[in-house]
């Protein structure tokens, strides 16, 4: 009989499994994949961006925003770091309070194994679980590697993107299981794309990349990301794209700024009196080139096709207000996403209402705890997912 069996061997399991085993729990983790934490490895570019110094709440969507705030900060980026300067594992800062190793991700999957390892965590792996049930002292799983029985059962199976690497609906199945409501999940920090249609004036562009200002929705619902925005043949992606993603609904526009901290319709206006350039070259000067030439050949603002070759100074104001009013107020109504193949996490998840914020138990079924991405908390991009997978697995770690 264990103490604690933990499903799923990626970031928040490892890190649950080993906190565990050293406070004295006898700790068995399972993972049916056959390589060790492939999510950990292919993350920030293969140097996993681990944290993000700045965390905290406002940067997680959940049904329930205020559920994440204990874990969070009872498990800092300051206290993963402590953990990282123990294996003497150097970091870096990029943009934003980005962190990411300097050697390669395999470093953070090292240390997390070495801190099992002190733990005495036992392994089983490959290994699926074929059925949970609960007993009168805790959980009895039947595996391929033959009955385990534990007296908390901690699920850290992770959420549905990237299902090649090994991503299953298997939380969301067990909670099911138990009673336990889910937050319908969906593909999140993802491009979006439009029907080829709509987007056959935009295609040309792919490959150009710029800093936009992005929202979507409005008032308490809305939100908005100045960041990069890359065009590309099927649609968006880019940073910017990918964190406004995470807050769109299907069917909902989102508005874009190609042009952010620029009153554009004014620096045209005031560029217009006797100046003999093209409308192309003068808008070619404030914006990408391609874009600015594409723009105006497929017609955006509806000014005409033969706009860029007329001399700024014999247009109207109005055209010239219709074309920055196009570039600054791009309204876009994407027709889906790229899906769980390319999300970089999945939205939704266990619902919060059913877990204790201090240790991540089910209320209703004492024992079961749910962590990591499997629970309806979704980061930002840039460090706050494995935040929370730290976070939640060190919440967890201290009440099993
Ligand atoms: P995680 O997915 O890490 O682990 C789940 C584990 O459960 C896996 O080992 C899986 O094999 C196992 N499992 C699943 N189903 C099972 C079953 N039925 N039986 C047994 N085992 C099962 N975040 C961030 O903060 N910074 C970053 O740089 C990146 N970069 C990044 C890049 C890419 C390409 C992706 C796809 C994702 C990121 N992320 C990220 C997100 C981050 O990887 C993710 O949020 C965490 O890994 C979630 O940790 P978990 O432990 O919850 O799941």
């Amino acid at each position: 009989m264990f103490d604690v069996a933990v499903i799923g061997a990626g970031a928040a399991g490892m890190m649950c499994a080993a906190l565990a085993g050293q406070r004295g729990r006898r700790v068995v983790l399972i993972d049916h994949a056959t390589k060790l934490a492939e999510k950990i490895r292919i993350s920030g570019g293969g140097r996993c961006n681990f944290t993000n110094k700045d965390a905290g709440p406002a940067n997680y969507v959940s049904a329930n925003p205020h559920f994440c705030r204990s874990a969070l900060s009872r498990y800092t980026p300051a206290d993963f770091l402590a953990l990282m300067a123990r294996y003497r594992l150097g970091w870096h800062e990029k943009h934003r309070g980005q962190l990411f190793c300097d050697e390669s991700s395999d470093a953070i999957i090292r240390m997390l194994k070495s801190e099992c390892d002190i733990g005495h965590v036992e392994w089983r792996m490959p290994c699926s679980v074929e059925s949970v049930v609960q007993q009168e002292n805790g959980f009895l799983l039947q595996t391929s590697s033959g009955p385990i029985r534990a007296k908390s059962l901690v699920i850290a199976t992770g959420g549905l993107s990237i299902p090649a690497i090994g991503a299953t609906d298997f939380g969301f199945k067990l909670a099911r299981q138990f009673g336990l409501k889910i937050i319908e999940p969906r593909p999140a920090l993802v491009p979006l794309t439009f029907d080829s249609a709509s987007w056959t004036p935009f295609a040309p562009l792919a490959g150009v990349a710029l800093e936009v200002d992005i929202r979507t929705g409005a008032g308490k619902t809305g939100m908005h990301f100045k960041e990069d925005l890359l065009f590309t043949h099927r649609g968006l992606s880019g940073p910017a794209v990918l964190q406004i993603s995470t807050y769109w609904n299907p069917g909902q526009p989102i508005q874009i700024n190609l042009l952010p901290g620029v009153n554009l319709a004014e620096a045209l206006l005031t560029a217009k009196p006797g100046n003999r350039q093209q409308v192309g070259s003068v808008l070619a000067g404030l914006l990408p080139r391609r874009l600015a030439e594409q723009w105006l050949s497929a017609d955006v603002a509806g000014v005409g096709a033969d706009f860029a070759a007329q001399r700024i100074a014999d247009v109207s104001d109005k055209s010239l207000r219709k074309l920055a009013d196009s570039l600054q107020n791009w309204q876009v109504v994407p027709s889906g996403t790229e899906g769980y193949k390319k999300a970089e996490v999945t939205r939704g998840g266990v619902d919060t209402k059913a877990l204790d914020q201090q240790t991540m138990a089910a209320r209703s079924v004492p024992g079961l705890h749910f962590i990591g991405e499997s629970v309806d908390v979704t980061g930002w991009l840039g460090g706050y997912n494995f935040q929370w997978a730290w976070a939640s697995a060190s919440a967890c770690a201290q009440a099993v």
